[in-house]
């Protein structure tokens, strides 16, 4: 690296993957005590997709690779790093499913590996990205946010089983020396002494696999919702508001606000602190529910391939998660526009 041409990381190119079944409010009514009234109204989700039995995090993860990839224009052999970001891994301890997406994609002898930063990880796999490439060690690296968070809800507890989808979501963030395409600012931070908020108990150190496991249900995802929801809304409004101001940027001119999809109350009321017009702010909750690391990618997707996101406009990235860990990063857009 020279310092008179200092080297950048940009976000080249996006794609998402979305399995094909859908699981309604009016589906969860047969299933718990609940209504889809209740469940729009508390989390403005009317849907949520969910992976069939026999495709698997790491079959999303690679379908949305190969879309990111193809739009970035680059061949899969100028990849030098792959990394996922989940929580619903092909396989609890090893191998990594950035192992496994690597091997589907045909994507040889790169160094591969997961991280764990739940909702937050796709946010936080962009820091990642951003210093592999401006400290020189890597070029062209495709970052995954995938989960199939159904294989750890619990269908019986109306609390989590109504917020929960499956899906994927993919980048390559690629090194260059045009600061216009550069990533601003980012900011990943995290607090363990709320780890209790939003946990999946076993399997683990703490809880390895036995019957306790299973007669207590102990695999399945288990959340403080309300306390959870408080936190979201302050930390969330804490982190935009400080990543704007200290870089300068007023909330007018960001035409595309991304925040984590887990619920519509949460986005309405950081979108309202920051005084967002609802233009600005992008929503896929409703029709994919929170789908924790795929979330922010997929909500890039859906603005990417509707014509709305643009070569040069800016993104605002802002999620939360278990952990609690949270993110918000700002960002221009520096693939192809899509051609309509
Ligand atoms: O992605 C990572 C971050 N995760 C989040 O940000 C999730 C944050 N939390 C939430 O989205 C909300 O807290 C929920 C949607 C999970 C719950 O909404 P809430 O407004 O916080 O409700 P609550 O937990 O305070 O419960 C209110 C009532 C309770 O009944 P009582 O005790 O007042 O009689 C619950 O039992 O709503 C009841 N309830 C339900 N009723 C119908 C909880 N879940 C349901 C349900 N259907 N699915």
């Amino acid at each position: 690296m020279s310092l008179s041409n200092p080297v950048y990381a940009s976000f080249r190119s996006i794609g998402a993957y979305v399995p094909q079944k859908i699981l309604t409010n009016s589906d969860l009514e047969e299933m718990v005590d609940t209504s889809d009234e209740w469940i729009t109204k508390r989390t403005g989700i009317k849907e949520r997709h969910i992976a069939a039995d026999d495709e698997y995090t790491s079959d999303m993860g690679a379908k949305a690779s190969q879309k990111a990839i193809d739009r970035a224009g680059i061949s899969k052999d100028d990849i030098d790093l792959v990394i996922c970001a989940t929580v619903t891994p092909d396989y609890f301890n090893m191998p990594s499913t950035a192992c496994i997406i690597s091997d589907k994609l045909g994507i040889k002898n790169v160094q591969a590996f997961d991280i764990s930063a739940a909702c937050s990880g796709f946010v936080y796999l962009l820091s990642i990205a951003k210093a592999f490439i401006e400290s020189g060690m890597k070029k062209n690296i495709l970052i995954v946010g995938a989960e199939k968070f159904s294989s750890i809800v619990d269908y019986t507890d109306r609390g989590t089983c109504i917020l929960f989808g499956d899906g994927a979501g993919a980048a390559i963030m690629s090194a260059t020396h045009d600061k216009s395409e550069s990533m601003i600012d980012i900011h990943a931070s995290a607090d363990g002494s709320y780890a209790d908020f939003l946990m999946t108990p076993a399997p683990g150190t703490v809880h390895p696999v036995s019957q306790q496991v299973i007669d207590e249900g102990l695999n399945f995802v288990q959340m403080k919702g309300n306390e959870t929801f408080k936190l979201a809304v302050k930390t969330l409004t804490k982190d935009v508001i400080e990543i704007l101001e200290n870089n300068h940027i007023s909330s007018e001119d960001i035409p595309h606000f991304i925040p984590h999809q887990a619920n519509y109350r949460i986005i309405k009321a950081v979108g309202d602190a920051l005084k967002m017009r609802e233009d600005q702010v992008v929503l896929t909750v409703g029709k994919y529910g929170n789908t924790s690391a795929a979330s922010i990618p997929m909500a890039i997707n859906d603005i990417y391939e509707s014509g709305r996101l643009k070569y040069g406009e800016l993104m605002l990235l802002d999620t939360f998660g278990g952990g609690l860990t949270w993110a918000s990063a700002l960002l221009p857009f520096a693939g192809k526009t899509i051609e309509s």
